[in-house]
């Protein structure tokens, strides 16, 4: 069934285990995570980003609504969450169009900028008992840029969560987005003063560049909510070259859609475990 993401992540802070994620771009992306889900048995938060809207032409209801649908139908928690929103205009659209929770992203602007921005947008949002993530600290690498080094201060992590009354925290602690390889290394012991100074829950951003030994390992260290985007895009695109490689005369795109299909679940079912803490 739908449910929240600020229940999904409570539960999973108050069990010290971490919850998955991921990006749906396309109706297959929230079809097989949501399988995935289903078949470990584990709660799951499907997350719209601001560039997949864009890709639907920047109409947020449609790939919303199909989403929302899927999650309805699931027989495990599945949430709905819009991921790195800077229009404001498109994060009212949806909360309007259903979703539970909100990452309001003004982690571009200077400290002051980000600070006052995203105190009016939880305070609208929590007007209409909508969750909201932040981000301090920019997690690098939205551009397919490599990371920057950038990392978030815990003192400051603390300020800034006290004065914009956020539900949850991202932070660069070493990773960095759409890496295609898993070579980052987390500061784990960043993440742990960073879990004692913060009350809120933190979330992993560009986990898909993190090893899995990492990825348990932040998890123990203090991080709650991880972000997976490229890692399913990885396995899906991987296995539309496999077929169409050894295909050339295909036309039907279900024919290449399935198996793309059916590994992204495979890929988003190790990762839930991972990141749950139920696989060794
Ligand atoms: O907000 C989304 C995540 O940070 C995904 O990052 O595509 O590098 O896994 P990733
Ligand atoms: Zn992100």
């Amino acid at each position: 069934p739908a449910a929240s993401t600020a229940e999904l992540v409570s539960a999973a802070r108050l069990s010290g285990t971490g919850i998955a994620a991921f990006n749906v771009i396309t109706l297959e992306h929230a079809e097989a995570i949501t399988t995935a889900a289903e078949r470990t048995g584990l709660p799951v938060v499907l997350q719209i980003s601001e560039n997949a809207v864009k890709f639907h032409g920047g109409r947020i209801e449609p790939i919303t609504a199909a989403a929302a649908a899927v999650a309805r139908g699931a027989s495990v928690p599945v949430a709905l969450h819009l991921d790195h929103i800077e229009d404001e205009q498109l994060l009212r659209a949806g909360v309007d169009a259903g979703v539970s929770s909100v990452m309001f992203d003004a982690s571009k602007l200077g400290y002051e900028d980000n600070v006052a921005a995203t105190a009016r947008i939880t305070a609208w949002a929590h007007g209409q008992g909508v969750w909201v993530e932040a981000e301090l600290g920019e997690v690098g690498g939205k551009d397919g840029a490599h990371a920057p080094g950038v990392r978030t201060d815990p003192a400051e992590a603390a300020a800034f969560t006290a004065a914009t009354g956020v539900d949850a925290l991202a932070v660069a602690v070493g990773s960095s987005h759409a890496m295609t390889e898993r070579t980052a290394s987390l500061d784990l012991e960043l993440i742990t003063r960073l879990r004692d100074a913060v009350p809120v829950p933190l979330v992993l951003h560009g986990s898909s560049g993190v090893p899995d030994e990492h990825l348990r390992r932040a998890v123990g260290a203090g991080m709650t909510k991880v972000n997976i985007g490229t890692a399913l895009n990885i396995a899906f695109t991987g296995a539309v070259r496999d077929h169409l490689a050894g295909s050339p005369v295909v036309v039907d795109p279900r024919r290449y859609l399935r198996p793309a299909r059916d590994a992204m679940t495979e890929a988003a079912a190790h990762l839930l475990t991972v990141v749950a803490g139920t696989k060794a």
